[in-house]
C-alpha cells in the first residue's frame, strides 16, 4: 500500500473557506453553469433572476390552525427520519394541525397520499418527491384545490403545481463531495495516479444527477490529466447510479467492481453520494481485503459521523435537517399570514416553469473540522468521541 502523506494546510483551509463562501445567499447555479451544459440535470440548474415578488392578493392566507401535508419520499436515511419528527413537532407546537406521512419509494402510494392530504382541506402540502417528475397531476389537482405546494430537499419536476423548493445546493454538494475525495487521496493515498471508483444515488431522484454533475466537474479534470483513474471505466451516471437509493445494491456493485477489477490492484477512492452508500462500499473492500480507501458520503448520520471520527469514511456533507425544515416553516408561516412566498432571487427550470427555489449551503465534514462543525449540535458533537 502506498505510504501516507500530510495533508497540505493551506488545500485544507482553501476547502473550508471555499465551503463558508457560499453561506448566506449562496447560489449554486452560479459556480457551476458552465459544467453542467450536457448532463442529464441540467434542466434542474439553478440560475439566479430578478425574482418577482408575489403579492398578498394572489396568496390569500388560511386559518392558524390549519392541516398541513407532508409527503416524504421514505424513512430509509436519517435525514428523512429526522424531517418526519421535526416536521409532526415542530408544525403542532407552531399550532397547525400536521398530517405527516412517508411514500416507501412507492410514486402511486405517494400520489394517494397527496389526494388523501387535499380531500382533508390540507392548505400547504409540504413534497419531497419519490420521483421528482411523476408527480404533476396530483399537485396540478392541489393548486386547482387552492393548495400551497412546497417542494422540500428534491425538485418538483414537469409540473405549474409547484409554488417553490426549499434545499440544499445539489451541484454544489457534489463539488464538495470531490473536492473532499481529492483532499483526501492526497492526504492518504501517496502520489497519484489512485485507483477510484464512482457511486450515484437513485435516478428517480432529481438530486442525484446534480449531485454527480457537480462531483464529475471536479473529478473529470482530474481523470483526463491520469490523476485519478476509473479502473472500471465506468463513468457515467446511468452505470453508477443506485437504484431506489438502496445501500444492498450499491454494495453488490462494489463487491462485483472489486472482483472483476481488482484483483491485482488497491483501490485507493470511491465517490459515494450519501452516507448509506458510502458505509455499504466501505464494508465491500474491507470484506475484499482492500485497505479502506478514501470515500466521501452525505447527511452526516451519526453512524458515519462516528467513522469519520474513527478514520473509517474519510468525509461527509451536513446539511442539517433543522435547517431545510425552519425554512419550510417560516414559508408556511409567510403564506399562513397571508404574505404569500418569501421572495428569493434563485429559480431552477423544473421543464415547465421557473420554481422558486430556497436555497442552504451544504457543509464538508471531515475529521479535521468536524469538531467546528457540529459546535452547536450536541448530539453529533458527543458523538466525537
Ligand atoms: C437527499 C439525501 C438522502 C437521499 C436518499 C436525497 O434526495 O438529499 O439527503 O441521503 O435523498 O434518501
Amino acid at each position: 500500500m502506498k505510504k501516507r502523506t500530510l495533508l497540505s494546510m493551506a488545500m485544507a483551509a482553501t476547502m473550508l473557506a471555499a465551503t463558508f463562501t457560499g453561506c448566506g445567499g449562496s447560489r449554486e447555479g452560479a459556480s457551476t453553469d458552465t459544467a453542467t451544459n450536457d448532463t442529464p440535470a441540467a434542466t434542474e440548474e439553478t440560475t439566479e433572476v430578478a425574482a418577482e415578488t408575489t403579492t398578498t392578493s394572489e396568496m390569500p392566507g388560511f386559518d392558524a390552525g390549519a392541516t398541513i401535508g407532508v409527503s416524504l419520499p421514505w424513512l430509509g436515511t436519517q435525514n428523512w427520519k429526522e424531517a418526519e419528527d421535526m416536521f409532526s413537532a415542530q408544525l403542532a407546537e407552531a399550532g397547525y394541525n400536521p398530517i405527516v406521512q412517508a411514500a416507501d419509494q412507492k410514486v402511486t402510494q405517494q400520489q394517494q397520499q397527496i389526494e388523501s392530504m387535499i380531500e382533508n382541506g390540507a392548505k400547504v402540502i409540504v413534497v419531497g418527491p419519490v420521483d421528482g417528475s411523476q408527480l404533476g397531476s396530483v399537485l396540478e389537482q392541489a393548486k386547482e384545490a387552492g393548495v400551497y405546494v412546497i417542494g422540500y430537499d428534491r425538485l418538483l419536476e414537469n409540473t405549474t403545481g409547484v409554488d417553490g423548493v426549499v434545499q440544499f445546493g445539489s451541484v454544489k454538494t457534489g463539488e464538495l463531495q470531490a473536492q473532499a475525495l481529492l483532499q483526501g487521496l492526497e492526504e492518504l493515498k501517496g502520489e497519484a495516479p489512485y485507483n477510484i471508483e464512482l457511486f450515484g444515488g437513485g435516478p428517480a431522484d432529481p438530486n442525484a444527477p446534480n449531485f454527480f454533475t457537480g462531483a464529475m466537474s471536479v473529478l473529470q479534470p482530474k481523470i483526463d490529466d491520469g490523476t485519478l483513474v476509473v479502473v472500471s471505466g465506468q463513468t457515467d451516471f446511468t452505470q453508477c447510479a443506485t437504484a431506489d437509493w438502496d445501500n444492498a445494491k450499491a454494495q453488490q456493485r462494489m463487491d462485483s467492481l472489486l472482483a472483476g477489477n481488482y484483483s491485482d490492484k488497491d483501490i485507493d477512492g470511491v465517490l459515494c453520494p450519501n452516507d448509506g452508500i458510502a458505509r455499504a462500499c466501505i464494508t465491500a473492500c474491507e470484506n475484499a481485503g482492500q485497505d479502506i480507501p478514501v470515500v466521501s458520503g452525505l447527511d452526516a448520520e451519526n453512524e458515519s459521523v462516528e467513522w469519520v471520527w474513527q478514520g473509517r469514511q474519510y468525509s461527509t456533507v451536513a446539511k442539517p435537517t433543522e435547517d431545510l425544515v425552519a425554512k419550510t416553516i417560516e414559508i408556511i408561516d409567510s403564506l399562513q399570514a397571508g404574505n404569500g412566498m418569501p421572495s428569493t432571487d434563485v429559480t431552477a427550470d423544473n421543464g415547465v416553469i421557473e420554481v422558486p427555489i430556497y436555497e442552504l449551503p451544504p457543509v464538508v465534514v471531515t475529521k479535521d473540522n468536524a469538531k467546528e462543525v457540529f459546535a452547536n449540535d450536541p448530539s453529533r458533537l458527543e458523538l466525537l468521541k
